[in-house]
């Protein structure tokens, strides 16, 4: 499926059941290759990627487990000398999330992203170092099914306009 890109990102919703169909590693791979071209600045591509195999799946007692997702990823973003140096991390490393969801949406999969890696415990259970923001933990399968888009705000309720 190949969409025009306002289309796949007015489409794109959280998945939160999966089917059982697998994704082959090499498309999986393809979309972090895709979205590793997100802005960065000074190209120091501050993202790294954890895959979660089943004995780590376990340990994070996720309640649905990631709701039967056939992969499942951990985004990291990197140590920086300066919070404004990491909080640009964050933000990069977050650009590259949106273009992996979005290229995984194109391809008619879809995923959950839970914040819960970045609680201390779970921190502990990837082996995260200190200094590295947890991203997210991202399941990643075929959509058992689809949620309506939740509304959104007009967007000139959200413009304000300087002189
Ligand atoms: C930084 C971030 C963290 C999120 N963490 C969670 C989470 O822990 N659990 C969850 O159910 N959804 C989580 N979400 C997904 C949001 O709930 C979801 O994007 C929002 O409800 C809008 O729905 P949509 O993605 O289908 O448009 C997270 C989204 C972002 C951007």
């Amino acid at each position: 499926m190949t969409t025009p890109i306002l289309e796949t990102i007015r489409t794109r919703r959280t998945i939160k059941q999966f089917d059982d169909r697998p994704i082959p590693e090499q498309e999986w791979t393809a979309w972090l290759e895709t979205a590793s071209y997100a802005p960065n600045h000074r190209m120091n591509e501050p993202w790294d990627i954890l895959v979660i195999g089943p004995e780590t799946r376990a340990k994070l007692r996720h309640k649905t487990d990631f709701g039967g997702a056939p992969v499942v990823l951990a985004l990291l973003s990197k140590p920086a000398a300066t919070q404004f140096e990491r909080d640009e991390n964050v933000m990069a490393v977050s650009c590259f999330a949106q273009n992996f969801l979005l290229a995984a949406h194109e391809a008619g999969v879809g995923a959950y992203w839970a914040s819960m890696g970045a609680l201390p415990h779970n921190r502990a259970i990837l082996g995260v170092q200190e200094g590295y923001d947890v991203i997210g933990i991202f399941g990643i399968g075929y959509p058992a099914d689809t949620p309506a888009a939740k509304p959104r705000t007009p967007i000139a309720a959200k413009i304000s306009r300087l002189p």
